[in-house]
């Protein structure tokens, strides 16, 4: 059930989590892409999901359907919506403990595996505030592996983009579901916009290696995700894919209708902080 809500927050809502892969540095150039109209706005591999904050703040009455299999992360859209006061004072009881003695308190919530969606999301929301680098991995088992980060004081609880980013999904037409990719076919019709934003083909074997989830993107689901992107083509729909700039990738999208643009991009979350400069990658698009 929705709650009352009581405190409307002035602040434009942004992505709550930080996510490897976030687009918020390319919003302009995103943006500067998207087709002038379009039906319903699909996004698959929603990570962070900052594409969609800019859209649903640009038009509110937008219909966007949005999705990961990243269980955890789905979880924390539907509570954030759902129970932000009861979400908020428990991620301010986490700050509480953190700052009694940050390193045992942020190993015992990573060993801790709670049952109910409050208590979940509020470890998803802390971990990814207090860890290193805000980086998500999880091992084969999908357990939680990033060590404690070096913060000296981290924003555990950024009520105020917390209280727009659930004032903005409860009033707005967003649904949001836990699958894999390919089950948007199912629901797109002619004239739907799809961005894809999947996890990245390594363009080196010394890449930087990010699990969102306890399966690897391998090259079999970027098959998958071409196939896909062909079929929706095939429906109508407008499809805007974004991926690394890598020879594997341009040459799945070398014909017609696929358009290949490289474009700059800066990575945020990246261990070596030398890295952390431009480069560039690939946005590939039907119309
Ligand atoms: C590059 S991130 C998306 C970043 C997002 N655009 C943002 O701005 O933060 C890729 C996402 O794909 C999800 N993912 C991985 N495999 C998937 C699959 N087979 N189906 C759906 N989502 C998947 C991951 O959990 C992760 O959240």
């Amino acid at each position: 059930m929705k709650q009352v809500y009581s405190q409307v927050s002035p602040v434009v809502p942004k992505p709550f989590v930080k996510w490897a892969g976030g687009k918020r540095q390319l919003i302009p150039i995103l943006n500067e892409n998207l087709p002038e109209n379009f039906g319903t706005y699909y996004e698959p591999f929603i990570g962070g999901g900052a594409l969609l904050f800019h859209i649903l703040t640009d038009r509110n009455d937008q219909k966007c359907s949005i999705s990961d299999l990243n269980s955890d992360l789905v979880l924390a859209y539907t509570t954030i919506r759902n129970r932000i006061d009861d979400l908020i004072l428990s991620l301010k009881n986490h700050e509480k403990n953190y700052h009694k003695d940050s390193k045992s308190y942020y190993y015992s919530v990573r060993e801790s595996n709670p049952r109910s969606e409050i208590e979940k999301t509020s470890r998803l929301l802390f971990l990814n505030r207090t860890c290193f680098n805000g980086l998500y991995r999880v091992n084969s088992k999908g357990k939680f592996n990033v060590p404690l980060g070096r913060y000296s004081n981290p924003n555990i609880v950024n009520e105020d983009n917390l209280r727009s980013v659930s004032n903005i999904l409860q009033t707005t037409q967003v649904s949001i579901k836990c699958r894999d990719f390919e089950a948007v076919l199912r629901d797109v019709k002619k004239g739907d916009l799809v961005y894809f934003d999947p996890p990245y083909q390594p363009v080196s074997n010394t890449a930087n290696f990010t699990s969102y989830t306890n399966k690897d993107f391998t090259d079999k689901d970027l098959e998958r995700l071409a196939d896909l992107c062909n079929r929706l083509d095939s429906k109508g729909c407008k499809v805007l894919l974004s991926n690394s700039d890598s020879k594997q990738v341009s040459d799945i999208f070398s014909e017609k209708p696929w358009k290949v643009n490289r474009i700059q991009a800066n990575r945020s979350i990246n261990s070596n902080s030398k890295k952390r400069t431009g480069h560039f990658e690939l946005l590939i698009k039907n119309y």
